[in-house]
């Protein structure tokens, strides 16, 4: 799938808009979105999804910014959250409740409740506790519910450890073996209906292996459920599906997202099982379609290192200081073939306060326009006022327009926010 961004006369422009021109307009930094890219995303997700009964959800967590969501939605999406506030704001933008899906390794009694007046697709439920609390508070409300258990196939995502959750180490799902004694009690009890499986191995995935192997795993599973008697109707598949965080929009023809190589593959190994098939997808929806635009503040030097040190900070993208995350750094305006090795940092207090290290860039100066890419999903909703910073702006590009989809927050806005 192409990018909607590309270098035209040095200049890098997302669809028809020349960015080094609108960040001379703006305060920096900011986060800009195309909604090209968004939809073309979208558009891949379904079509690989064509031919099956398929179901993609939108995760919440990775951006939720409400102007961005009502495309989502309008290209036909449901929405997988994690919380009761997911939850609030998926049915606050107008997802229809049977196209929710909640996950968490934590729900409250509250948000169970909630989920369960709501009437929502269904929840996937996280350990036997968790079970026995969603069956009481159904009763009690005199509503069956509709669940999936998640269960841990113990498979390797070959991912960052901190983004890995599909192995018996990590603290999310059940295993195999209690999953295969929880299933057969919740068709026992009248008010659950455990009519699905549900997966999920990690994110920022770049190969198939792992999604065929967990093709296997579900087949298999759903064959056990089978032989007792547990009436399966749809598989959650997850999420996890990665993008390409090393594209710098060059070369037109490098590939920005890898959902059309591994999202097929994925749903067609399931497709003959006649079964509802549900996805919970974050990163490959909304990353691609990102950029974190900063301005470079100074250069420095020790004697072992250059820095650029920029306006925007860990406090507006933590991937690279969380998980020593690789994004592409690209000026937005290409002067100059040299490279030098530079470190590219914010102004937080923290060593950990950095985008680049040891990156071979076009040499910068002050006041140059720089945009961090792929920074679309996991960053503004990551994003704190620590340092108090304050919250920045997003802009939404469409053609030649470009909308303010959130203003920010202000310092004074944060203060009175104390203060009332
Ligand atoms: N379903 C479940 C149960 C999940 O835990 C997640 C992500 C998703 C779906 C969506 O996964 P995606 O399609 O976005 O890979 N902050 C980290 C990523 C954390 C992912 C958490 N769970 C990062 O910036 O890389």
């Amino acid at each position: 799938m192409k990018t909607s961004f590309y270098y035209q006369q040095q200049s890098l422009y997302c669809e028809n808009t020349n960015l080094n021109a609108f960040a001379q307009k703006q305060s920096s930094p900011f986060y800009l979105y195309s909604k090209n890219e968004l939809l073309q995303n979208c558009k891949a997700i379904t079509e690989a999804g064509s031919g099956s009964d398929f179901l993609p959800c939108y995760a919440l967590k990775a951006n939720y910014n409400p102007t961005l969501l009502r495309l989502i939605r309008d290209m036909g999406f449901g929405a997988d959250v994690v919380s009761g506030g997911e939850l609030e704001f998926a049915l606050k933008i107008g997802f229809p409740a049977e196209k929710i899906v909640f996950a968490g390794v934590g729900k409250s009694a509250a948000e169970i409740e909630f989920a369960i007046q709501t009437g929502i697709h269904s929840l996937n439920i996280e350990s036997a506790e968790e079970l026995k609390q969603t069956a009481r508070i159904a009763a009690r409300l005199q509503k069956k519910v509709r669940i999936a258990l998640r269960v841990n196939p113990d498979i390797d995502a070959h991912t960052h450890a901190y983004i890995s959750t599909g192995k018996h180490i990590n603290k999310f799902g059940i295993t195999i073996d209690e999953a295969l004694r929880l299933y057969p009690a919740a068709a026992n009890d009248p008010w659950l209906n455990p009519a699905g499986i549900h997966v999920h191995i990690g994110s920022q995935i770049t190969e198939k292996g792992p999604f065929l192997k967990t093709v296997e795993f579900l087949l298999d599973f759903a064959s056990l459920l089978k032989d007792r008697n547990v009436p399966i109707t749809y598989l959650d598949l997850g999420g996890g599906i990665g993008v390409n965080y090393k594209n710098d929009f060059r070369d037109p023809d490098v590939p920005n997202s890898y959902i059309s190589e591994i999202l097929p593959a994925y749903i067609n190994g399931l497709k003959d099982s006649g079964l509802k098939l549900v996805a919970e997808l974050g990163r490959s929806v909304i990353a691609t379609s990102g950029l974190l635009i900063t301005q470079v503040l100074y250069r420095k030097q020790t004697p072992l290192k250059k820095f650029i040190v920029v306006d925007a900070a860990m406090n507006n993208l933590i991937r690279p200081s969380l998980y020593s995350a690789y994004h592409e750094i690209v000026p937005l305006n290409l002067d100059s073939q040299e490279k030098e090795t530079v470190d590219v940092v914010g102004p937080v207090c923290e060593s950990g306060d950095f985008f680049a290290k040891d990156r071979a860039m076009q040499p910068l100066k002050q006041g140059d326009f720089i945009a961090i890419t792929a920074a679309g999903a996991y960053g503004q909703a990551l994003a704190s006022n620590y340092n108090l910073r304050p919250d920045i702006p997003e802009y939404l590009v469409d053609g030649e327009t470009v909308l303010t989809i959130y203003k920010g927050r202000s310092i004074s806005d944060i203060y009175d926010y104390y203060e009332q």
